[in-house]
């Protein structure tokens, strides 16, 4: 495989870690590439409450254990991604033996074991968690998202305890709350309020992810900018952590492309030129940019949201060479 261009983490190395999501696929197919170019690894799944703790006395750490180590061997530092989440759960969370919902104390209970198991066990090799994800709402009024079994069941401050339990098992590690459309002005300024409000109780929240599930005519970088800016004025560190950059408007419905234009390649680069030296400039409060995946070969976006629609949002291609987009973000 040729590999001509320089390492990615390395040119960053003076900014912030560049960081990939990582399953027992990638960690085969793409080694070279996330050895090469990545020092920050999130697992795209299997530390979720669902894929790691399937039962309610049994856990499954093996391939998140893998990943762990894959890390120490190479010197990446991990992402731990996500305790508490509405999606992706084990079919027992949040019901008892006969199938009714749990109460309150019961859930509480099995967020707080659960938070201190996986935490504790990865104290030391995860230097940050997203304690809590997308809970917030897009569009309907209100701060919080509405259809969670979490919010259903204990109610808001299923948030706070989140982070409490968290910061109990390691207060080493860098608590952040993620979400996506986190730079859209009416949902960002939620996020701004929830993490507001946590700050005023005295929670340990340290960041607020931006995931960065973009494409190429949304968002303007005035939009992220402001928004980079409305983070940091809390006082709190921001990570962009699940970065890609769909080549469609997210409407499109077309499936029947099976190679990207050259438009598309051109214009690709320049976002991502954009957006990295948007990233640079605030590289004093962005301490770690991490792309939902290392090639385009292997991409959630080939099925989201248009099924079986091929798309082509990272910077290594679909035979791990480097892109455009990858020069540009190099060039500098
Ligand atoms: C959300 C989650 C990620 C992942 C993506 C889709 O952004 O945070 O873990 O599931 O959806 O791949």
């Amino acid at each position: 495989m040729s590999m001509q261009v320089q390492s990615l983490y390395q040119k960053y190395e003076s900014y912030f870690p560049v960081g990939t999501c990582a399953s027992p696929r990638n960690l085969e197919m793409h080694r070279e590439l996330l050895i090469t170019h990545f020092n920050s690894l999130t697992a795209e799944n299997h530390m979720k409450f669902g894929p790691i703790h399937p039962e309610p006395d049994a856990y499954n750490f093996t391939l998140a254990d893998q990943l762990v180590e894959f890390a120490k061997q190479h010197n990446k530092r991990i992402r731990g991604h996500t305790l508490v989440w509405h999606n992706q759960n084990p079919p027992w969370l949040f019901i008892d033996g006969d199938g009714r919902p749990v109460d309150r104390d019961t859930l509480l209970k099995r967020m707080e074991e659960h938070i201190h198991t996986v935490v504790s066990r990865y104290r030391g090799s995860i230097y940050c968690w997203d304690v809590v994800n997308e809970a917030v709402a897009d569009s309907s009024p209100g701060v919080l998202r509405q259809r969670s079994p979490w919010l259903g069941i204990i109610g808001p401050d299923f948030i706070a305890k989140a982070f409490e339990f968290a910061h109990a098992a390691d207060p080493e590690a860098l608590l952040f709350y993620n979400d996506y459309n986190a730079v859209q002005p009416g949902k960002r300024d939620k996020i701004v309020q929830l993490v507001k409000g946590l700050q005023d109780k005295g929670i340990p929240v340290h960041g607020v992810g931006i995931q960065g599930h973009w494409n190429l005519y949304w968002p303007d970088a005035g939009e992220i900018r402001e928004t980079i800016e409305k983070y940091a004025a809390l006082g709190v560190q921001v990570h962009i952590t699940e970065l890609d950059m769909s080549v469609f408007a997210f409407d499109d419905r077309r499936t029947d492309l099976t190679e990207p234009t050259s438009e598309m390649i051109e214009k690709q680069a320049e976002r991502y030129e954009q957006v990295f030296a948007l990233f640079r400039e605030y590289a004093d409060v962005i301490t770690n940019v991490t792309l939902w995946g290392a090639a385009d070969d292997t991409t959630w976006l080939h099925n989201f949201p248009v099924r079986g629609r091929i798309n082509w949002p990272l910077l290594f291609d679909m035979n791990h060479q480097p892109k455009p987009a990858l020069e540009r973000v190099l060039q500098f």
